[in-house]
């Protein structure tokens, strides 16, 4: 048992993306929030997202969409929710200063992506969560009762009986504290790093899934993995560069190394159906033709309107070598967004008193097994805003406990680095590619049960030789993650959505 020092709060909130900000801002001031990032504050997927955020402009038509898309397994009463207070959350979005789009005579500008029957999404030309986190972190910085820790990673949510008591952390100094919390927030977002090939940010390594499923919180659906159908696509692959399924929503044609625009044999959406519908048809033209990629064609569009509406795709194609005024874009689909995670229920409550969950890493059911397109920035507001309330309500009433809990059983044997280092890097990349090869678009349940023997191994190294650094809890992290992802998948016997299996 170690002794750890204590930081004290009232709520801590552990990732700073969309939800976790938004969850800090909607709190009660006269509470202390610690908002803790493991890297800096801005560095998050949310700021990453391009096409925008989904409005619902007609609620009916939302819902029945985001069913439509999600396979018919979506949470009906969550999905309620969303759609319920879309409008509200998003006013308060405005109130804080994002300025989405307009017209010339000021009315919001909506655009169209995969699934949706009608135009609902509001944007910030194709730098949406880049302004919206923006927004968002000015706020926190001016908000006297929100504290910001950045470079802290997170070890384990610490519970007594069944109640969370705060966070075990490790800083860059390698210090461990105690950040004692009445209530935890856990808003880590996805989980896209555990993939070779994702849209994801380098943090997204699954550690709130991961840490929540330790400190045995339920976790679910987590066979559902979306694959973004259009990422600009490299030989070497890694962290790939979105190509917004709003150029789509603009009249982007996916096109096959015979120029020819195929999705009319997929889907009668087209090129805008759903995202599994339309990752899976490239992932077929791709091995029909055996291409590594397809085409993303825009061409039709006036230079000027492909540079004022997609600036930032038009520069990093231009960086790459791509003008896309002119040239098919090379597309190929990647690892994007989990649609399962913690359990909760709709005020983001987990089944741990005190532990809340919100964003890409909570499972509310909303998206079935396969999300609609902009959802998820709804998403971490409207259920961000949610958890907040719930906290606002459960401080009053929290029962103040006598004994000063700070003990931490970190299951750590000594590491004797002479006798067999283990490179974690390696690991790592090992983890990456049988996820990638095996765990993917489309499954065997042969593939799945080779990638958990494999996965396993490495989880039997990272056990046999344990370290005390950040590399390891992370790598660590990114197993039982990938783990909770093919046992999940080998339990359901029949393809839906996103979860596909052949064989
Ligand atoms: C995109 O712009 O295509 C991504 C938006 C999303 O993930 O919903």
């Amino acid at each position: 048992m170690e002794v750890l020092k204590k930081v004290n709060s009232d709520i801590v909130i552990v990732g700073t993306g969309i939800a976790g900000l938004f969850t800090a801002l909607n709190i009660n001031p006269k509470y202390k929030v610690t908002l803790i990032s493991k890297a800096t504050l801005e560095k998050n997927n949310s700021q990453m997202a391009q096409g925008g955020i989904a409005v619902s402009i007609d609620k009916e038509i939302h819902f029945q969409d985001t069913l439509k898309a999600g396979g018919y397994c979506n949470n009906l009463e969550t999905l309620k929710i969303l759609v319920d207070e879309s409008t509200e959350n998003i006013h308060k979005l405005m109130f804080f200063g994002v300025n989405f789009d307009k017209d010339e005579k000021g009315n919001l500008k909506l655009a169209r992506e995969g699934g949706h029957s009608q135009n609902s999404i509001l944007h910030v030309k194709d730098a949406t969560g880049k302004e919206i986190v923006k927004i968002l972190s000015q706020q926190v910085r001016e908000r006297r009762n929100i504290e910001i820790d950045e470079d802290i990673f997170v070890l384990d949510i610490l519970t007594e009986g069944n109640t969370a008591k705060g966070i075990v952390v490790i800083n860059k100094e390698g210090e461990k504290l105690f950040y004692k919390g009445k209530a935890v927030v856990i808003a880590t977002g996805g989980i896209g790093q555990i993939y070779k090939n994702t849209t994801n940010d380098t943090i997204a390594t699954g550690d709130g899934i991961a840490m929540a499923y330790r400190a045995s919180a339920e976790i679910g659906d987590m066979e559902f993995i979306q694959f973004h159908p259009t990422a600009f696509y490299s030989a070497e692959g890694g962290q790939c560069f979105l190509i917004s399924e709003a150029v789509r929503g603009e009249g982007g044609i996916l096109r096959n190394h015979n120029g020819e625009a195929f999705m009319e044999k997929y889907h009668e959406m087209q090129d805008l159906a759903p995202r599994d519908i339309v990752a899976r048809s490239i992932f077929t033209e791709m091995k029909k033709n055996h291409k590594p990629f397809v085409y993303l064609d825009i061409t039709h569009k006036s230079s000027d309107f492909i540079k004022n509406r997609f600036p930032t795709i038009y520069n990093y194609c231009l960086s790459k070598g791509v003008d896309m005024t002119k040239n098919y874009i090379p597309i190929a689909p990647v690892e994007h967004y989990v649609m399962g995670g913690i359990l909760t229920n709709k005020e983001g409550k987990t089944n741990i008193e005190g532990l809340y969950a919100c964003g890409e890493c909570a499972c509310t059911g909303i998206h079935g097994s396969n999300r609609l397109a902009s959802n998820s920035l709804l998403e971490g507001i409207v259920f961000g805003n949610r958890v907040a309330n719930a906290i606002n309500q459960f401080i009053p009433n929290y029962k103040k406990e006598d004994s000063v809990f700070s003990h931490y059983n970190n299951p750590k044997k000594p590491i004797d680095q002479k006798e067999t280092p283990i490179e974690i890097h390696f690991l790592r990349k090992d983890l990456k590619n049988i996820m990638q090869q095996q765990v993917c678009i489309v499954r065997s349940k042969a593939e799945l049960e080779n990638a958990l023997e494999a996965i396993k191994e490495i989880k039997d190294q990272l056990m046999k030789y344990r370290e005390d650094n950040m590399d390891y809890y992370e790598l660590n992290n990114m197993v039982t993650v990938a783990m909770l992802i093919i046992k999940a998948a080998l339990k359901r016997k029949k393809s839906i959505g996103s979860h596909y299996l052949v064989g």
